[in-house]
């Protein structure tokens, strides 16, 4: 498997631009299947997960080319809405396939996603949506066969702010009969932009980004152009790297609104914070501050995805910081790698406890899921020494070439590929 290796104990430095939103484009491009025809997206980065969901589409019998970050669809060819397991297996996310499929063909056959590093990863709240617009589900073994010979509006509450189960019930319902509302719905940008690209296509739907979102449903949708919102996370964990880097970074094609909360917290942390337009420039000539208590939550406030990053800072950090992880309960993996770097962490339950250290070490390490996987490539960069980031494979789901995109900002960081036994 591919490793990554790191001299650490260089700041970072130059300007960034940053990629299209994975989380905004794999909905964007699930939901693509309710129009027949060609539909274009741009701005979709180069990622393993773009390809699994591409692969998906294309099994499903629809055309796909993904060139230059552009992705020409043709769904007019789909034939089939059964989801291979297998293909289900390598990206649980898939899941939302099930609201564009059902709308489209009336049934769908998908599998249970299963759990992953981070956690269970329950899909109950996407079946209950469906249900509740008219959908029956039948469970054999891990196979979900879910059917609607109409699917009606309906008055849907969501007991917790599920993203994917939003996204599912937004697609399903644009083409149903009648009204549907979600109360308590997920208020992530990228809902947001899931309601900028199904409105683009004709569908009538208002209220994302609030806790209550409105949908009445059309009798059909035409194929669109659409650009992808810039990946919040990836913007994030660069800023992150500047800041335990002690660098000066510019990000470019941001949206800083998107990034209020973690901009705050490094605010808090003493890191230099400048926003100018879709710029944010990022400078740290100190030691971190503690920051007291993280608590990670839905959006708009502090992004699960962004804690194992934010949790190295706090590791170089002058004190003692707390980071509480509430949305998955097994996302804290990453502690034990960071305290083979030295580290000084302490986990009670889902809150982790860490006492600001002078320096980590480099260290040879691995990779346990996406974002832990970018946490532990930033204590590399600011490590002293040599570290070897293996499993790099999670990080690919995520970052196109993360370390190409290090590199332009001066890090000493190269690919290393396994040698062949010949
Ligand atoms: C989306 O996952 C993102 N993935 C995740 O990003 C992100 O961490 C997560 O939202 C939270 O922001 C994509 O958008 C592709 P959820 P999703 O449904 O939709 C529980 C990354 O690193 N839950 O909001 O799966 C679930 O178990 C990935 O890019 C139920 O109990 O997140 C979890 O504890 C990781 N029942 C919590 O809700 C359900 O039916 C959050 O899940 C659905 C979810």
């Amino acid at each position: 498997m591919d490793k990554l290796v790191i001299e650490g104990g260089k700041p970072l430095s130059g300007t960034i631009v940053i990629q299209g939103a994975k989380n905004a484009a794999l909905p964007i491009l699930a939901a693509s299947l309710l129009a027949e025809g060609t539909t274009t997206i741009d701005h979709v980065p180069n990622l393993l997960d773009i390809d699994v969901m591409l692969n998906i589409l294309r099994e499903l019998g629809c055309r796909a080319e993904h060139t230059g970050g552009t992705v020409v669809l043709n769904t007019e060819t789909a034939h089939t809405s059964h989801v291979p397991e297998s293909l289900m297996r390598q990206m649980r996310s898939s899941i939302f396939l099930m609201g564009p499929l059902l709308a489209r063909f009336g049934e769908t056959q998908v599998y249970q996603p299963g759990g992953c590093a981070i956690g269970e990863r329950k899909i109950d709240l996407h079946l209950q949506g469906l249900q509740a617009l008219g959908a029956e589900i039948e469970e054999l073994g891990n196979r979900i066969i879910c059917r609607a010979e109409k699917l009606r509006g309906a008055d849907i509450h969501l007991s917790f702010p599920s993203v994917g189960a939003t996204e599912n019930i937004m697609m399903a319902a644009a083409l149903a009969e009648g009204r549907t509302t979600i109360s308590n719905a997920a208020r992530e940008p990228e809902i947001q932009d899931l309601q900028c690209f199904l409105n683009a296509m004709g569908a009538k739907i208002m209220g994302a980004g609030t806790d209550t979102i409105t949908i009445d449903g059309v009798q059909s949708l035409t194929p669109c152009r659409y650009k992808v919102i810039p990946d919040r996370i990836v913007a994030g964990t660069i800023m992150v790297a500047a800041a335990a880097t002690r660098g000066q970074v510019t990000l470019q094609n941001t949206k800083p609104a998107h990034l209020s909360s973690l901009i705050h917290v490094l605010r808090r942390a003493g890191v230099q914070i400048v926003v100018d337009g879709d710029i944010i420039k990022v400078g740290n000539a100190t030691r971190p501050k503690a920051v007291e208590r993280i608590v990670t939550s839905p959006y708009p406030a502090f992004p699960t995805d962004l804690q194992s990053q934010v949790m190295v800072l706090l590791t170089l950090a002058d004190g003692v910081s707390i980071l509480k992880e509430t949305i998955f309960e097994g996302r804290l993996k990453h502690v034990d790698e960071l305290s083979r770097m030295g580290a000084d962490i302490r986990v009670d339950m889902n809150a982790a406890i860490i006492r600001g250290v002078p320096r980590l070490y480099g260290a040879t390490v691995e990779a346990t899921d996406l974002r832990a996987g970018a946490a532990l490539v930033i204590a590399g960069l600011a490590a002293q020494g040599k570290t070897v980031v293996e499993q790099i494979h999670h990080i690919d789901r995520g970052y196109d070439r993360i370390e190409t995109m290090l590199s332009r900002l001066g890090a000493r960081i190269s690919r290393y590929l396994p040698v062949p036994n010949n």
